[in-house]
């Protein structure tokens, strides 16, 4: 089929990537000139495992294209897919103006019966606003479909083959046999539906998972206070078919550029309807806590945070990104900065401030060991790999002194820790080699 994508964020980007390598012609638009002249030389403008190879493989054979040129990319098209931002407003609502721009150009410029899919994730109501926008701009036969997209950061290329089902939302049937073909390849079960129904779909699974997650940091808070295990709960509780084990990993709570903001959303679209999300509401009040249950820790063992040196390890918002929107990690520096304290960063991909304020007051580390090597307290914030399987022995070993381990991601094995001898604190289960407050280190 001839597809356009409208936007090249991580959702058109890999959307219009795998469409075409799946054997679709694909035409990418975006209004960002720069990042359509990178993309057209082959750079990915993120970080994505596996896009890169795919996207230049398409490039090559010529079903990939990227242009500016909208009318080029509007005119004979079989499918033009929505996938541009939708952020949030300072109210929590959704700004869906670029969805209103994208839309207003599409209907301008089609000249044969075209399918309009919006993958963005936008509010319930809008695939009905955006069909009477087109009808405003044009005499051309048309249908709107919500199609909302589930894929997740650091693993978006697996999930769009691995998906566990495509949401349909359209009012046509033969709208809604075209997108079932569209996606065939993927061998993705189908979920056809009504349009509201598809784009709360979206709204409602997001804040089911991050439901789970703060579930399971306030059964965390929990485990603290009456000495259980935390992962030992989550992994008893996992093997209930009914409850399943994913998003059960106690932490820092959850970040990104989704959880938060289309919680936002959901709760502000249930207020605008007169209705209350009491459930949703605390789920949001907990993960905005995480950051502080950890950082708590710290003040309980070091009596002033003034100047002592503190190593953040991890970024990002989550392993296999670049992405640092709403990263925990940039709550946990501001704090601490606020505290006094001084501090080094390290991430494996994450390696300038990009002129984010905050990165800026830290010393970027070259590597985990220089972080270490200078730090007298240490906090995994994002478990990457590399993070994950650094050797606990070589903590204390390959550094000149001391560094205490404060894990917000339990990566480690209480035991390994023990067997390690590093003072270790973590979250939802007891802490390890455990000494008195003091300012022993940094006095
Ligand atoms: C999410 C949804 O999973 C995806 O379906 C949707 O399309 C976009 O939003 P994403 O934000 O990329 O994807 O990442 P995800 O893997 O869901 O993690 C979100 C956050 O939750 C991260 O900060 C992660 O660290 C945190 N998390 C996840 C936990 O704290 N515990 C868990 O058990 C799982």
């Amino acid at each position: 089929m001839q597809i356009t994508v409208v936007g090249t964020g991580y959702v058109g980007l890999v959307t219009g990537v795998t469409f075409a390598e799946i054997g679709h012609e694909v035409i990418c638009t975006d209004v960002d000139s720069a990042k359509i002249m990178k993309l057209s030389r082959g750079e990915v403008p993120f970080y994505e495992p596996g896009l890169q190879q795919l996207m230049v493989r398409n490039l090559q054979n010529g079903r990939l294209r990227f242009t500016t040129d909208t009318t080029d990319a509007y005119r004979f098209r079989d499918v033009i897919c929505i996938a541009v931002g939708t952020p949030s407003r300072p109210d929590g609502a959704v700004d869906v103006s670029y969805i209103e721009q994208a839309v207003l150009e599409v209907a301008k410029a089609i000249e044969q019966y075209t399918v309009i899919v919006v993958k963005s994730t936008v509010p319930v109501g809008t695939n009905e606003q955006v069909r009477a926008m087109v009808q405003q701009h044009t005499n051309c036969p048309f249908d709107i479909v919500s199609n909302p997209e589930f894929l997740r950061e650091g693993s978006a290329i697996h999930d769009i083959y691995h998906g566990d089902r495509i949401v349909i939302g359209a009012d046509s049937d033969r709208a809604a046999d075209i997108v079932t073909e569209l996606h065939k390849p993927f061998g993705t079960p189908v979920f056809r539906t009504d349009p509201r129904s598809a784009e709360l779909i979206k709204y409602a699974s997001n804040a089911f998972l991050a439901t789970k997650i703060s579930y399971i940091n306030e059964m965390a808070n929990l485990c603290e206070k009456l000495g259980a295990n935390v992962d030992a709960v989550a992994h008893g509780m996992g093997l209930d078919r009914r409850i399943g084990s994913p998003f059960l990993q106690a932490g820092l709570g959850y970040g990104g550029s989704c959880f938060p903001k289309d919680i936002r959303a959901l709760l502000h679209m249930a207020e605008s309807a007169q209705s209350e999300l009491q459930l949703l509401r605390a789920v949001s009040i907990v993960n905005e806590q995480r950051p502080y249950v950890v950082l708590d820790k710290l003040k309980q063992r070091f009596s002033s945070l003034r100047n002592l040196r503190v190593a953040i390890l991890g970024l990002s918002f989550k392993p296999n990104t670049d992405d640092i929107r709403e990263a925990v990690s940039l709550v946990m520096m501001k704090e601490l900065l606020k505290a006094g304290a001084s501090l080094i960063v390290y991430d494996p991909i994450v390696n300038q401030a990009k002129g984010n304020p905050v990165l800026e007051s830290a010393r970027f580390a070259g590597s985990m060991k220089e972080a270490l090597d200078w730090a007298e307290a240490s906090i995994i914030v994002t478990e990457w790999d590399e993070i994950r399987s650094f050797p606990l022995l070589q903590y204390n070993q390959e550094t000149l002194k001391e560094t205490i381990i404060f894990d917000g991601r339990n990566c480690y094995a209480l035991a390994e820790a023990e067997r390690a001898g590093v003072e270790y604190y973590s979250v939802g289960r007891p802490a390890v080699n455990e000494r008195q407050p003091s300012h022993l280190l940094h006095s």
